[in-house]
Formats: C-alpha cells, structure tokens, sequence
C-alpha cells in the first residue's frame, strides 16, 4: 500500500509518500518563515498563498524522490483540519484534484489525528491503548489513542496551547520566531531555578492544562529588567515541563490501562519535555515512545501515515468533504470547566 500525504494547515506546506509498511519513501517539506517573520507569528492570508505556490512543485519532488507516479499511489491523503482554513483548503482541494484526475480514492485526515498516530509510524511496536500528550502549537491534550478513530479526551488547555506560550515568551523576550526551538535554545544557556514563575494549575484535582498565567508571568519579569533573557527562557521551560508532567501524571491514573506513554506534536521536539516523559514514564512501568523531532513538528509523512490507518481500516472519503477550521478528536468531550473560546 503505496499513500500520498498533503499538509498545509498552519505554516508548512508538505508532501510525503508512506507504504503500508512504514517506509517513509519520500517527505519534503517548506516552510514560510522567511514570509511570516516581519509580523512575528503566522499571517493566515499569507500563509494560503505560500501554500498555493510550494504544495505542487512539493508533490512532484516528492514522487520524483521516491520514483513513483500517481498511478503508483493506492490513495490520497490530506489534512482537511482543523487549522487555518486557507491552507486546509489549499491542500485539501488539490489532493481532490489529483484523485479525481488519477481516479484514486481520497482520504479527508485530522491533522490531529496525524500527530496522534504519527508515533505508531516511527514505532511499529506501539500497540492501542496508549496514553498521549499532544503538545502543539494550537493545541494541548491527553488523549487516550483507542484506535485509528477512536479517541477519549481526558485533558485540554482552558486558554493557551503549550507551544504557543513558548511562540509568545520567545516574543516578549525577543527571541524570535518560531518560538519554541529559540526559546530551548536560550534556556541551554540560563538557570531553570532563577525566576520565580508560576505552574497554572499544578496539583489541582481538575485534569486540565492553562499557560495564560505564565505567559504573563514572563512578560512581568521581562519588564522588571532583573533577569537575563536565557534566565527567563531557562525558568519558564522548566514550569512548563512541570505543567506537563504534574498533567500527565494525573491522565495516567485516569487512564484505562495504557500500552505506553506517548508524546507528539511541535513542543515534543524539545529535549526537556522529552527528559522528563521519559523519567515519569519509567516511574509508571511503561513504554516511552516518541517521534523523531522532525516527525513531531507539522509534516506530511504523519499525514501519509494516518491515510495509510484510515484506508487500511476500509475509511474513505467523497471528493466533497469539507475542510474545518475546527474539528476535534473526540467530539463527545465535554467543554473544559473555565475554558475560554479556544476549543
Ligand atoms: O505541531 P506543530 O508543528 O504545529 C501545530 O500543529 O501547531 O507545532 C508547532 C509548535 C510551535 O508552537 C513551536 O514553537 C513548538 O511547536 N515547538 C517547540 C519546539 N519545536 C517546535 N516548542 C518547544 N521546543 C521546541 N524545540
Ligand atoms: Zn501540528
């Protein structure tokens, strides 16, 4: 089984072709950086007519790496959301294109979804049920991964996503953009113990994750002037590593006895989160299993893969499936208690 895989729904315009067997025959990925830069986060319209001029010539290196065609292909895949619609439809709509010139079937994927199983490609051992900490740049969630499909929401942030209090510290702080490896590495160079920050909803009872307060946190201690910019970088990593793992620790009694821990998404690339899943992993007896960072931050072999899942399970879908700016993985989970109108 032979898929080909589009991602373009934040800033990375993507194309990779994945076997049934997990061999990642070709991914090849741009990214806009150098387009978004001047506003210091993502330009949605911006972003949509990067994707429009990458994602072909993309596809066409992609096949031409792997020395396959079209005809070659079982499927295709592509993120139909949630993200910023634009570029949702800029994917979406030309893997319809080429299913309907080449009359394959199309698989509409959650890009969600995609991070979710994007472990079960880097690990052919990883079995349902795991317990997975899916930490992005929009989103932050514990999930139980019950099968391709079939996921239990146990935690969501009531504000910020993790990997935006890092895009918005390294902004404050004038680290630049993207934040999170610029951040990881300034905190390299400063004292984890050094500022004072707060752990928003440590110990609490609740399994929920929040990061407004921090961030605003940093931005106080910013404006003080005491502390050096790797001080701060440094102390606000380590909160939100205890952030996660006090979180996660909580999921992990609540969970119906997982197969492993798991970590995906943008922020899972970073070396201190990783350290510390590992460690709580092993206080548990379980697996710990995480994508390669260039797996874990967006790219279209996840996608690929999570084709290859739904079109293995017998899931298709027609050529007029929507693209959604929101789409959740469970969508049975109830609103988080104090949630702001970020879902
Ligand atoms: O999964 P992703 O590529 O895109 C979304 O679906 O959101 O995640 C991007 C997020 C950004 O917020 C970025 O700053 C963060 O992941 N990120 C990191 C690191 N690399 C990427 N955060 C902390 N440390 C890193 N090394
Ligand atoms: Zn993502």
């Amino acid at each position: 089984m032979l898929i080909l895989g589009l991602e373009s729904s934040c800033d990375e315009t993507a194309a990779a072709l994945v076997t049934g067997d997990r061999r990642i025959l070709a991914h090849r990925l741009a990214g806009q950086e150098a387009a978004h830069t001047p506003y210091g986060g993502v330009v949605p319209e911006i972003a949509a007519r990067a994707h429009v001029e990458a994602l072909m010539p993309l596809v066409e290196g992609a096949m031409a790496d792997a020395g396959v065609s079209l005809r070659d292909v079982d499927a295709i895949a592509a993120t139909a959301g949630p993200g910023l619609i634009g570029g949702v439809m800029v994917g979406l709509v030309t893997a319809k294109a080429l299913a309907l010139a080449a009359g394959k079937p199309m698989v509409a994927v959650n890009h969600l979804e995609g991070h979710a199983l994007s472990p079960r490609l880097a690990d052919p051992d990883l079995a349902y049920p795991y317990l997975l900490l899916l930490v992005s740049g929009g989103h932050c969630q514990l999930l139980e991964v019950r099968g391709v499909g079939d996921y239990r929401r146990l935690a969501t942030t009531i504000d910020d996503a993790a990997g935006e209090a890092f895009d918005k510290s390294a902004k404050v702080l004038g680290l630049g953009f993207p934040g999170g490896p610029a951040v990881e590495r300034a905190a390299a160079l400063g004292d984890p113990r050094a500022v004072p920050l707060p752990r928003p909803l440590v110990g609490s009872g609740e399994p929920h994750f929040s990061f407004a307060g921090l961030k605003s946190a940093v931005l106080r201690a910013h404006e003080a002037g005491i502390h050096s910019a790797e001080d701060i970088a440094a102390s606000f990593q380590q909160a939100v590593v205890d952030c996660l793992i006090d979180r996660t620790r909580l999921a992990l009694r609540r969970a119906d006895r997982p197969t492993a821990l798991v970590v995906a998404g943008g922020v899972a690339a970073n070396a201190a989160v990783r350290g510390a899943l590992t460690a709580l992993a092993a206080q548990h007896d379980l697996p710990f299993v995480a994508p390669p960072g260039w797996l874990c931050t967006d790219n279209a072999a996840m996608i690929a893969w999570a084709g290859a899942e739904r079109f293995a399970a017998g899931l298709t879908d027609p050529l007029d499936v929507p693209a959604r700016a929101r789409w959740p993985l469970d969508p049975t989970a109830e609103k988080a208690r104090g949630a702001g109108v970020k879902a």
